[in-house]
């Protein structure tokens, strides 16, 4: 039996091969941390227990999965998690004025309210450990992008929940790090493509439409062990006071990944309209006005 006393645990949700989540397994397991790999269909994380990882079956949606995943991490841990990454979720490209509430709760219940049950749930655990909390968001938080309200909307929750959340664990000796994603290699738009409904007002503009929902893969997405390693890397890093954690050491805002820096730098000075009229550029939803005045 693989033994991990005296090393230090992270736990990460969403470890399917070709994501962000199975990259960090390698990353974080190549440093020496006992590595708890976690997903919905446990046979999927084979090659990382041939590793000598431990893997759990995890769906952030069940109280009863996450339940039997807190009951295997007490069992291999005694009650410590050194970190829990925040990984698991689902994009969600669709006009705003057709969304489907239901499937728009679909998309919450991983993207948000997973996210807030498994810190509840392993909030003992990680004050126990004077650990860290790492919250996969995304730029899409900040960054307007056309046909994506859902999911910007989820992850702006995320960003704006991690916020109170670092305050409130703080005196815990708990740290929040919030991952501000740009686009990055994955699985995450070879899953879902949906279609307009046959009534949509944006039918003439299909292709916009279509390609929106291959954006990710085509707009020039960062490797995903590069972004691993970063964001592994930032993790680990050292402690520093507040007022220069920006520049030195464990940050609590880690941002990379393709267009990441782009939209920080034009989000941060010159505001939002830059972005609006960059995504009118990139998607070219402006063309919806010329056909509607034919
Ligand atoms: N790739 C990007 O460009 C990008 C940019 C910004 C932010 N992000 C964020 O990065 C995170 C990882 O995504 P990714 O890009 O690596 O996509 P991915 O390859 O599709 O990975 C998503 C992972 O989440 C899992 N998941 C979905 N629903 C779940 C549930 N109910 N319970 C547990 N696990 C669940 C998936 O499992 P299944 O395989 O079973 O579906 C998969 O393992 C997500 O939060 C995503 O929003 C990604």
């Amino acid at each position: 039996m693989t033994t991990h006393i005296g090393k230090k645990t992270v736990l990460i949700t969403g470890c399917t091969p070709g994501g962000i989540g199975h990259a960090l397994c390698h990353e974080f397991n190549q440093q020496g941390l006992h590595v708890i790999a976690t997903a919905r269909d446990l046979s999927v994380l084979a090659d990382l227990a041939e590793l000598g990882m431990s893997t759990v079956q995890l769906d952030v949606t069940n109280s009863v999965s996450i339940e039997n995943c807190h009951k295997t991490v007490q069992n291999l841990t005694g009650g410590h998690l050194d970190i829990l990454v925040n990984n698991a979720g689902r994009t969600h490209v669709h006009p705003a004025i057709d969304l489907s509430i239901p499937e728009v709760r679909e998309t919450f219940e991983v993207n948000v309210f997973g996210m807030m049950a498994m810190i509840s749930a392993f909030s003992g655990f990680l004050i126990a450990a004077n650990g860290l909390v790492i919250n996969i968001a995304s730029s899409a938080a900040v960054l307007p992008y056309t046909f994506g309200s859902a999911y910007c909307a989820s992850k702006g929750a995320i960003v704006s929940y991690s916020r109170t959340l670092r305050q409130e664990l703080e005196p815990l000796g708990v740290r929040v790090m919030v991952c501000m994603a740009g686009t990055v290699r994955s699985n995450i738009h070879n899953k879902e493509y949906r279609s307009l409904s046959p009534d949509s007002v944006y039918l003439p503009v299909d292709d916009i439409f279509q390609k929106r929902q291959r954006f990710v893969n085509k707009a020039d997405p960062y490797d995903t062990k590069l972004f691993s390693r970063e964001l592994v890397a930032s993790a680990l890093s050292y402690e520093v006071p507040w007022l220069v954690r920006s520049w030195f050491g464990r940050p609590d805002w880690f941002w990379s990944g393709g267009l990441a820096r782009g939209a920080w730098w034009r989000t941060t000075i010159f505001g939002e309209w830059l972005n609006d009229w960059a995504c009118s550029k990139i998607f070219d939803i402006s063309r919806l006005s010329k056909k509607k005045a034919e």
